[in-house]
């Protein structure tokens, strides 16, 4: 496999090679081991969109892989200026040994990927984001120790991470109820791959959704590039928020994972969120580790097929 685009082409065999690769080089991190498989490669990350973590785990990434990255907002490269996304792939797998991209359309994501002959990884579009799901993965491996029969749930909008999140959870076989007032804006591509799975279900009952849950995932009402329905989204989503009434329902042991950056008072309230900050903040960290993890495998030799 060349590109990380999307966990819908990743086997749950490979997604555990990449987060066994996670632990091992977080490990190695914590016991001052460094290791330099990427030493004098080049990541070019280009960003259309705004971005903390991807941008910061990726360049870090990079560095104590022995490589370096270089960040191409998109304000600054010919790209923003109407450059197709064909021709800067051509151009930039000419310099670089592996291209991350953050923007709108996946299918952009698919088409530089096409005429890059250099890996290409989705650090984020409007459908999907596998990195940060194989950090919550992995922070969810780390907590349990397993994924078998565990259950869990996402509140709130059918977006991006609920995307990810359904195709991530479900085949490392854990069961997903989307608890959700639309799921209509759910990946056609998603709706597909969930017919496989008796174990998902949709609901818009918030309790009934979360009841049992080990993990509860949420993300903001509003993602980036829906700025102008901020108000038009806190209605649609106001009831559908990680509350006391939800947690008083979920699995004993629960934990709350969210992407990040969250809008406590919103999907989550400030008390809720400071009281389970050690495993969202777990969850951050793993994205520079879970990431380490898919630049090596595919900037030096490829995945396993
Ligand atoms: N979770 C995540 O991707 O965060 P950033 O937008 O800060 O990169
Ligand atoms: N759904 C959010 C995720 C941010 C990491 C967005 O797309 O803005």
């Amino acid at each position: 496999m060349k590109d990380l685009l999307t966990l819908l082409d990743l086997s749950a065999e490979q997604i555990l090679e990449i987060l066994d690769l996670a632990d091992k080089l977080k490990e190695c991190k914590y016991d001052g081991i460094s290791h330099q498989k990427l030493k004098n490669k080049t990541l070019a990350m280009i960003f259309e969109k705004s971005s903390t973590r991807t941008r910061v785990s990726f360049e870090v990434g990079m560095f104590e892989l022995g490589g370096q990255a270089i960040f191409l907002s998109s304000n600054d490269i010919q790209l923003g200026r109407g450059e197709s996304v064909k021709d800067t792939a051509r151009v930039l797998d000419r310099y670089v040994d592996g291209i991350m991209i953050r923007t709108y359309k996946q299918s952009d994501v698919e088409e530089l990927a096409a005429y890059s002959r250099v890996p290409v990884i989705n650090g984020l579009t409007d459908e999907f984001h596998p990195c940060q799901v194989l950090a919550d993965l992995m922070t969810i491996r780390e907590y349990f120790k397993t994924f078998k029969g565990l259950n869990a749930c996402f509140i709130g909008d059918s977006y991006n991470m609920a995307n990810s999140l359904i195709v991530g959870c479900l085949k490392m076989g854990m069961n997903f109820t989307l608890i959700t007032p639309d799921a209509s804006t759910l990946s056609p591509r998603v709706l597909e791959f969930v017919k496989d799975y008796p174990n998902f279900k949709i609901t818009d009952n918030v309790l009934e959704g979360a009841k049992g849950a080990h993990v509860l995932f949420t993300d903001v009402w509003a993602s980036m590039g829906h700025e102008k329905e901020v108000s038009s989204r806190k209605e649609k989503f106001k009831d559908f928020a990680i509350t006391d009434e939800v947690m008083a329902v979920a699995a004993e042991n629960a934990i709350i994972q969210h992407c990040l950056p969250a809008h406590k008072g919103e999907e989550i309230s400030e008390e809720i969120f400071e009281a389970h900050a050690k495993e969202i903040f777990d969850e951050a960290e793993n994205r520079l580790h879970a990431q380490k993890a898919v630049m090596v495998m595919l900037m030096s030799g490829g995945m396993k097929k």
